[in-house]
């Protein structure tokens, strides 16, 4: 079947330099919230750095106040600790502890553009087989983004990912997947963490595209919690999730959640 992408915004220059900036202080944003995991601190108090860190750019969360059916979601940044795969809301029970990890999800706007990016850190030192985790994670983001470019497809991104991590003996989350972003958190495309090469809508340069991998320990199944928007591992194994918003450019993508000084 013939399929044309045309619902994927190719952004122009001018959008391509506001996207600069929502993803610089995603990026920043980010960085300072990492800064402060320590054992002892509650994931409440880690998202209202967050809130207080987006407001001082001038920025606002992309979460805060998200809708999927009748549940907004109520929190500035999306901090999942351990089982918790994605979405997990902050809370004061939540208190870190050594050894745990924690994914650190942050989604601005800035004068009309979204910046999206994620990491997991360990809470001090932690099992030297999450540690391992996290590494490959990351590592399956960076080998994805090398696909993101002119004659490759969507599928290559996915498949990236997918094999890079599977080899690995680590299994790949697939009820989430990373996505489009611009004037709005989630654009066409959809990028699957899984996916045959050669396959899915074309990509060009001007696409921004938030791609990111969420990896599990266990097994891969999820289920999600009672308030509407954490998901956790089944098996309640650790996970990991990375993400970068990133612009495809006629050579090598610019990632532009790590900008450059
Ligand atoms: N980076 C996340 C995503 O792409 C941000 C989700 S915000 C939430 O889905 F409101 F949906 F939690
Ligand atoms: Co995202």
């Amino acid at each position: 079947m013939l399929r044309r992408n045309t619902m994927i915004p190719i952004k122009s220059a001018d959008e391509i330099q506001q996207m600069r900036e929502s993803c610089r202080i995603a990026a920043c944003v980010l960085d300072e919230i990492t800064r402060m995991v320590a054992p002892g601190i509650n994931t409440y108090d880690l998202d209202q750095e967050g809130k207080r860190l987006i407001a001082s750019f001038g920025a606002h969360s992309a979460c805060f106040g998200y809708r999927v059916g009748s549940r907004s979601y109520p929190a500035y940044t999306c901090l999942s600790v351990n089982e918790e795969v994605v979405h997990g809301i902050g809370s004061l029970h939540r208190v870190l502890r050594e050894g745990d990890i924690i994914t650190i999800d942050v989604c601005v706007v800035y004068r009309g553009f979204v910046g999206d990016n994620a990491r997991t850190v360990a809470v001090g030192t932690a099992d030297p087989k999450i540690i391992a985790l996290l590494r490959t994670t990351e590592e399956a983001l960076f080998h994805a983004i090398e696909q993101a470019r002119e004659g490759n497809r969507v599928g290559d991104v996915s498949h990236a990912v997918q094999q890079y991590c599977e080899r690995r003996g680590y299994s790949i989350i697939r009820d989430f997947v990373g996505h489009g972003v611009g004037r709005t958190m989630h654009e066409d495309p959809q990028i699957p963490n899984f996916g045959a090469p050669g396959r899915g809508d074309r990509l060009h340069p001007g696409m921004t595209l938030a791609i990111e991998p969420m990896v599990a320990l266990g097994r891969p199944e999820i289920e999600m919690c009672e308030d509407g928007w954490t998901a956790v591992t089944r098996d309640r194994a650790p996970s990991a999730h990375y993400e970068h918003t990133v612009l495809l450019t006629d050579d090598r993508p610019e990632i532009l959640t790590i900008p450059k000084k």
